[in-house]
């Protein structure tokens, strides 16, 4: 083993060779002796599992490969696994077996971790290793570990993130080229940056996975993907696009993960978190600095009580950017091998899930009414009879129809939905458009 000051190089394992496996491979390979000059470390690759490893490979020496990614983790000259497989299984029974051995573990599984995090992490606490994930969450932006020990002591209030480069693309396209949904879809897809099958994407799974490890970070609790109610793009209409602009807003996917612990309990130390982690499209004042992130790049958003904003911006995806955080991640691993070093293992617990309805922020909604005398003040009264403040209102004639386009005041959630209820039942009610949530601005922060 490398452990102890040892100089015998830190040997790598690592199950996977695609997208990311193949350029972490590359990274190992070309740039060794610059990865030991700047870091005092030197790794070795021992070996590297693949699905199929009859597949030609260009840049892995074939006598590294192996089908036999069991053998690779329970191999006693592996000191660290990268695991760069994907998905729930294999992966998770190798993460596993790998901490089970002795072995620290690098991932880059947001799958894995946002539902088995909190096992996986006992796991390697248990056996005094490293489990690491900086790539899991917005690819090459380093989040995972400034949160985890640049702010350990920071209270930190919410984190929002741009963390799903493929939905910020078709946002992006939808309102800088005014495209429809379907046109911005089907050419993300041609360049590269959606699936043939986009759900994952569009409809906020891939960003709800993100979005609990972020929680799971940031305020030492444990959240489950389960636990994250999400929506996607799909329902964002170019129309909500064109009104945002207006207003002096940009739509923005987001994975949101916020601390809102009711007055008094802030502050008993042990108590544990009030959280509400989730995943929806949002109207950010242009000033905002995540609505100035286009295309497929990612950014996160932090605000603590003493370090106030702060944003860490780049690339989220690609093999090579994604690699270069694992890289991190195996350099860090090795560095703690050879102190011989416990692993750190931070303290979690049970996360406390904020109520839905009880969410407080400021509304944007559309709605089509027929144009005559008395259906403003009929409309008007459903706002108040929930309580919901209206804080700019916008007509615009439609024919016999006329568009009102509503800004409210913060307001509970709850109240909100109950107040599209009552509008829906109105008769002079024609159609309920897009109704997006505002965040960022001066009611919000
Ligand atoms: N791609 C990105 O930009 C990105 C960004 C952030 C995070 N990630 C995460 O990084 C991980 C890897 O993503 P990727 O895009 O590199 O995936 P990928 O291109 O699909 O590669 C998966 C690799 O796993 C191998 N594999 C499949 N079953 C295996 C098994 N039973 N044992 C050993 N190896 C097996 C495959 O082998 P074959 O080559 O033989 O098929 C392939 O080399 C995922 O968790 C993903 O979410 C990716």
């Amino acid at each position: 083993m490398a452990k102890g000051g040892s100089d015998r190089p830190v040997r790598v394992g690592v199950l996977g060779a695609g997208n990311v496996g193949a350029a972490l491979v590359s990274l190992l390979l070309e740039d060794a002796a610059g990865i030991a000059a700047r870091t005092g470390v030197r790794l070795e690759l021992a070996a590297v599992a693949v699905g199929n490893p009859a597949k030609p490979r260009t840049g892995i020496p074939a006598e590294l490969v192996t089908g036999d990614a069991k053998r690779l983790v329970e191999d006693p000259g592996v000191d660290v696994v990268v695991e760069l497989v994907g998905g729930l299984e294999p992966a998770g029974t190798l993460v596993r077996s790998a901490l089970a051995a002795g072995k620290a573990v690098v991932t880059a599984n947001k799958e894995l971790l946002a539902a088995e995090g909190a096992v996986l992490s006992a796991l390697a606490a248990d056996a005094g290793v490293d489990l690491l994930y900086e790539a899991a969450v917005a690819g090459a932006i380093p989040i995972i570990r400034p949160l985890r020990e640049s702010l350990a002591g920071e209270r930190v209030r919410r984190v929002m993130g741009i963390v799903n480069g493929t939905t910020n693309f078709i946002l992006t396209r939808m309102s800088e080229s005014h495209m429809a949904y379907a046109d911005a879809l089907a050419e993300a897809q041609r360049l590269g940056f959606a699936e043939r099958d986009p759900s994952a994407d569009v409809d906020g799974h891939d960003a709800a996975a993100k979005a609990a490890i972020l929680a799971s970070i940031a305020f030492r609790c444990d959240v489950h993907t389960d636990d994250v109610p999400r929506e996607g793009i799909t329902s964002v209409s170019p129309v909500d696009i064109a009104f945002a602009a207006q207003l002096g807003y940009t739509v923005k996917l987001l994975a949101v993960a916020e601390r809102l612990d009711p007055p008094g309990t802030t502050a008993r130390a042990d108590a544990p978190p009030e959280v509400s982690v989730r995943v929806h499209p949002a109207m950010l004042p242009n000033t905002h600095p995540l609505a100035a992130v286009r295309g497929a790049f990612n950014a996160v958003f932090v605000e603590g009580a003493a370090a106030g904003e702060l944003m860490l911006y780049g690339r989220g995806a690609g093999g090579l950017p994604t690699a270069s955080a694992v890289l991190g991640d195996v350099v860090d691993a090795a560095h703690h091998l050879q102190a011989g070093a416990p692993a750190r293992t931070p303290m979690r617990s049970s996360a406390h899930m904020h109520p839905a309805d009880d969410l407080r922020c400021a509304w944007y909604l559309n709605i089509d009414v027929v144009d005559r005398p008395g259906v403003l003040a009929a409309v008007a009264t459903v706002f108040g009879q929930h309580g919901v403040s209206i804080r700019s209102m916008e007509q615009l004639g439609m024919g016999d129809e006329a568009r009102l386009v509503f800004l409210t005041h913060v307001a509970r959630q709850g109240d909100v939905m109950a107040t599209l209820d009552g509008l829906r039942k109105l008769d002079v009610v024609e159609h309920v458009g897009g109704v997006l949530r505002v965040l960022g601005d001066e009611e919000d922060r």
